[in-house]
């Protein structure tokens, strides 16, 4: 089953009149860490987005073309949005857990849904805890303030807050670009472990990054992706010579 959890055919994203992705063709399988890369404002903040509709909160946007997730068409007119985004959640560069207590950050996917039964909750919050391993920091700190925690936590915290109501997809727009070096090596072993339950797509600027956690690796430019492929093949051997020029450093 290593097929068709994200299909584009074709996808263009508009802001206005303004064309942020092109011709968008992408097939990212399950249970992978899918990166995309390329320069600042090549659209991959935008693509991210798209994939669970968050694109739909800029007023005035538009897309065009197919898009499936998890084998259905997201831009049906009757499908839900609000199911979409339970099953595709979201990790964003600067960590932002509510400022409210740990535990609340933790089931605040299931307040929304209306789940009140304790002892799923409490069920949802040690499982999310020790899947970004900060059981044993934080079980005792349920009740403390999640803004007064060290960056690195308040991350870890926000992936445990996007995996608590057990999503399919991750999305991660640059997840350690606010983190120092230790920090980013704790989220990057997260997410190796991660990929076992869930399909992570992550957007970076570290092409270190993609090369030592992703298997594929998309690369865009201009609002197009230009190649897709094995991130083996996209660092060692690239078809294209515009991905190579990105890589070697050309231009960034
Ligand atoms: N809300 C918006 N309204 C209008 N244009 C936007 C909006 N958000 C992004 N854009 C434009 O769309 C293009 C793609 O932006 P996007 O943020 O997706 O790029 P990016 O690759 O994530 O860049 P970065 O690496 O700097 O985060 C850019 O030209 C940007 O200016
Ligand atoms: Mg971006």
């Amino acid at each position: 089953m290593n097929a068709g959890v994200v299909e584009a055919k074709s996808l263009n994203f508009y802001y206005g009149t303004f064309q942020a992705l092109k011709e968008i063709n992408l097939d990212i399988g399950a249970n992978r860490v899918t990166a995309l890369i390329g320069p600042s404002g090549c659209g991959k903040s935008t693509l991210l987005r798209v994939l669970n509709r968050m694109s739909d909160l800029v007023p005035e946007t538009r897309a065009t073309g197919l898009l499936k997730v998890l084998g259905r068409d997201i831009f049906d007119p009757g499908y839900d949005v609000n199911d979409l985004r339970r099953k595709v959640g979201m990790v964003f560069q600067h960590p932002n857990p509510f400022p409210d207590s740990v535990y609340e950050n933790l089931v605040f996917g299931f307040r929304i849904a209306g789940v009140r039964d304790r002892e799923v909750l409490w069920q949802a919050v040690e499982e999310s805890l020790r899947a970004v391993d900060l059981w044993k920091d934080l079980a005792d700190r349920l009740d403390e303030n999640a803004v007064g925690l060290s960056p690195d936590f308040q991350q870890r915290l926000c992936i445990a807050r996007a995996i608590a109501i057990k999503p399919k997809i991750i999305l991660m727009d640059e997840p350690c670009s606010s983190l120092d070096p230790i920090a980013t090596e704790k989220i990057e072993e997260l997410i190796f472990r991660l990929k076992e339950n869930y399909t992570i797509v992550i957007v970076t600027h570290s092409m270190h990054q993609a090369a030592r956690i992703s298997e594929m690796t998309g690369f865009m430019l201009l609002g197009e992706l230009i190649e897709f492929d094995s991130t083996k093949k996209i660092f060692r051997n690239p078809c294209e010579q515009r991905t190579e020029d990105y890589i070697t450093g050309k231009f960034g």
